[in-house]
């Protein structure tokens, strides 16, 4: 829930009326973080857990409305099934740890993308903390898990379809898997690379990008802070004359 007042958001060099509502990220970099430092890329994943739990509590204190991050896509399936394990295992202990804190903070949590492809504890665990928080009044925190952004187009028309013969664009939307987080104002990526890696495809049409060299367990609060001033800065005309 939001906690600080627009002096204090001012205080951050935030402008209060300029707050993204939907805010997504890309997560990247966990992997090259750990391997600078010769660690294994767990490491990697490890660190970068206690970012999320940073940028979630932030966002959530002044007041964004959803917060879409990008933890597992469809083509990361291709990765070694070692590193998958330790990611579902991280994903299991995360969610066992922050729950009461999310839940206690009135973030509600869905996740996006294919559940059933993953172990039943993964699911179990990632149902149970939606269950828990459905009914949570404050920020949406959305975790695209086996995630695509096509994959989730295709089952989005599929749907439109099977309700109209002619779906439009609302029709389209409607049946995203999160229609009430709307369209993304502000889509971060961390890690270096310039590119959207299947993400959020439709829902970013029209969002502002930031593309940051700054590896994700090296994002904090502090860090997003310049993303969103950057934000606050842009003129956004979608297609109009100012
Ligand atoms: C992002 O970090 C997390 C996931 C994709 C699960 P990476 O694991 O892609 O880290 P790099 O890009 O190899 O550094
Ligand atoms: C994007 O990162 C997916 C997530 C952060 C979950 P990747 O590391 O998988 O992206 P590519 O392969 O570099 O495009
Ligand atoms: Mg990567």
């Amino acid at each position: 829930m939001k906690k600080y007042t627009d002096r204090e958001i001012a205080a951050f060099g935030l402008d209060p009326a300029r707050i993204p509502k939907h805010i997504a990220i890309v997560m990247d970099g966990n992997g090259r973080w750990a391997t600078a430092k010769g660690l294994p890329r767990a490491a990697g994943h490890r660190a970068g857990m206690n970012s999320v739990k940073e940028i979630i509590r932030f966002a959530s204190d002044i007041g964004v409305e959803s917060l879409t991050v990008y933890a597992f896509s469809t083509e990361n399936r291709k990765r070694p099934k070692e590193e998958i394990g330790i990611l579902c295992g991280l994903l299991i202990e995360y969610m066992n740890r922050e729950i009461d804190e999310l839940h206690a903070n009135g973030v509600r949590i869905t996740s996006i993308g294919d559940l059933s492809w993953f172990p039943t504890a993964v699911q179990e665990t990632v149902r149970a903390a939606e269950q828990k928080t459905a009914n949570n009044p404050g920020m949406r925190f959305n975790i695209a898990l086996n995630y695509g952004g096509r994959a989730e187009l295709v089952r989005a028309m599929r749907l439109a379809f099977s309700e109209t013969d002619e779906p439009d664009e609302d029709a389209i939307s409607r049946n995203l898997y999160i229609a009430d987080s709307g369209d993304v104002d502000l889509l971060i990526r961390t890690g270096g690379d310039v590119r959207v890696s299947n993400f959020l495809l439709w829902q970013i049409a029209y969002a502002e990008l930031y593309f940051t060299d700054v590896k994700w367990p090296d994002f904090t609060p502090q860090e997003l802070i310049k993303a969103l001033k950057d934000f606050a800065g842009r003129e956004r005309r979608f297609g109009g004359l100012k």
